[in-house]
């Protein structure tokens, strides 16, 4: 089967792989020219671990290629798939559709058969009508469906949740969408993957509802750690605790400086934003969002307490272990990094960061932050040590060594990832999120 994705970044490039190594004859096209080259020199435009070698093996099987021209790509395509950027709006936070509904006009202008037309961004409820009403008003004489098929995989995670998905929601209208879509995954259902079919909005939705959900998760789980520092109580037992409750389940229950990325911050105030149009108020999404902001700088206050207050601290120098919003990518997008060195800068703090990946996006982000070649060279003569990313490379730091670089023994572990006894017994001062 011929797959077209129109929109070669992250959600565009790791499904056209994967769907390439299922045996489907995948195109994937970008409108931007210096990414098509770099991907047909095999140089990937997103750090994904495994995505390079995938590509590469399925270029090599003549399964997967690549090109700047949406008319060219989609021919004799029987699933088309809209993968392209939704970014909030300035000013509104609603998303901006402008990229996608351009593409489903040039689809329509260039419809060589009939084919089904898949949103895998992730658009706000009635965008497929909207689709579909600009594919009709081309004209195109062929027979056309629109389907909304979202995406659920996790940077650093993507090709495993892509090929091992929770499940696949597919909201298509008639059958011939339907048809067309079991045909797309029908090696995932040979996996058993469930598949759930939907009303068009429904799916929609469910995309929307999901990433709200996981972020009420996390936020409830950091206001919880905030209470039990309070009450002299551990979060990773309360976790545990009511993680174990099968209606509640143990992931995304890890306490934190507050989530980031391009998907929770940008998909809950799309939400609002949906919530708002149709009179319906989510204020418990209106909640985790107004948290979850405040957090991050509250975060960087955390950081001065340990350095004995924001007075004197004034001239200190902090080093930052760990840069990106969450390990294995290099995305600093709403990383809480940008908010606790902008803190940290604000009252007079020198600081310095090394980040495993992350350090050419984060530089214009934080112009006045040192980076550094390695986690050691960022520790020497710092007052404190921070770790606010989780990559493997800082679960075992040698601790003889930051001792004998750092101006002062204090580590604060926004992450969790040390055992505060263990720490303290090598002489640190070391604070973490909800362990008293
Ligand atoms: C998220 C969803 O998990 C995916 O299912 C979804 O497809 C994706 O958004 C999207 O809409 O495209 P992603 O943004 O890659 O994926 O990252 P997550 O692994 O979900 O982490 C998000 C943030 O939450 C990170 O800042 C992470 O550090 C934080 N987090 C996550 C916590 O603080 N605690 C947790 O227990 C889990």
């Amino acid at each position: 089967m011929k797959i077209a994705m129109v929109g070669s970044g992250y959600v565009g490039l790791v499904s056209g792989a994967c769907f390439a190594d299922f045996g489907h004859d995948v195109v994937c096209i970008d409108k931007d020219q210096s990414k098509i080259d770099r991907l047909h020199e095999g140089v990937m435009p997103i750090y994904e671990p495994g995505l390079d070698a995938l590509v590469e093996s399925n270029v090599k099987a003549g399964r997967l290629s690549f090109t700047t021209s949406l008319a060219e790509g989609i021919e004799g395509a029987a699933a088309i798939f809209i993968a392209v950027g939704t970014p909030s709006r300035r000013g509104d936070g609603h998303a901006d559709l402008s990229f996608v509904y351009a593409v489903a006009k040039e689809v329509g202008e260039n419809l060589s058969g009939e084919a089904v037309i898949v949103t895998k961004s992730t658009v706000p409820v009635g965008t497929g009508d909207e689709v579909e009403r600009i594919i009709r008003d081309t004209g195109t004489a062929h027979r056309f469906a629109v389907v909304s098929n979202p995406e659920f995989l996790r940077e650093g995670a993507a090709i495993g949740d892509f090929k091992r998905p929770d499940r696949i929601v597919i909201g298509a209208e008639d059958d011939f969408g339907r048809e067309v879509m079991r045909e797309v995954y029908r090696p995932l259902f040979l996996n058993e993957s469930p598949i759930l079919f939907t009303s068009r909005r429904s799916s929609e939705l469910i995309k929307y509802a999901a990433n709200a959900f996981l972020a009420t998760k996390i936020t409830f789980i950091n206001e919880m750690a905030d209470l039990c520092e309070k009450v002299g109580a551990n979060v990773q037992d309360v976790s545990r605790g009511i993680g174990m409750d099968n209606r509640i389940g143990p992931k995304f229950l890890h306490a934190g400086p507050g989530y980031g990325g391009s998907c929770f911050p940008k998909d809950t105030l799309a939400l609002l934003k949906t919530a708002e149009d149709y009179d319906s108020p989510t204020r418990i999404v209106e909640a985790v969002v107004k948290v979850n902001d405040s957090r991050k700088r509250a975060m960087g206050r955390k950081v001065l307490d340990a350095l004995g207050g924001a007075e004197a601290s004034r001239g200190k120098k902090v080093a930052l272990l760990g840069l990106t919003f969450k390990p294995n990518t290099d995305d600093m997008r709403a990383s809480p990094a940008i908010a606790v060195a902008q803190t940290l800068i604000d009252a007079g703090v020198q600081v310095s960061a090394y980040d495993p990946e992350g350090m050419e996006q984060a530089r214009p982000l934080m112009p006045q932050v040192t980076m550094c070649d390695n986690p050691y060279a960022a520790i020497e003569g710092a007052d404190a040590t921070v770790i606010v990313t989780e990559w493997d490379a800082f679960r075992a730091l040698d601790f003889a060594r930051v001792k004998e670089l750092a101006a002062a023994a204090v580590l604060v572990d926004l992450r969790n990832i040390y055992n505060p006894e263990d720490v303290r017994a090598l002489g640190f001062t070391y604070e973490s999120i909800g362990r008293a």
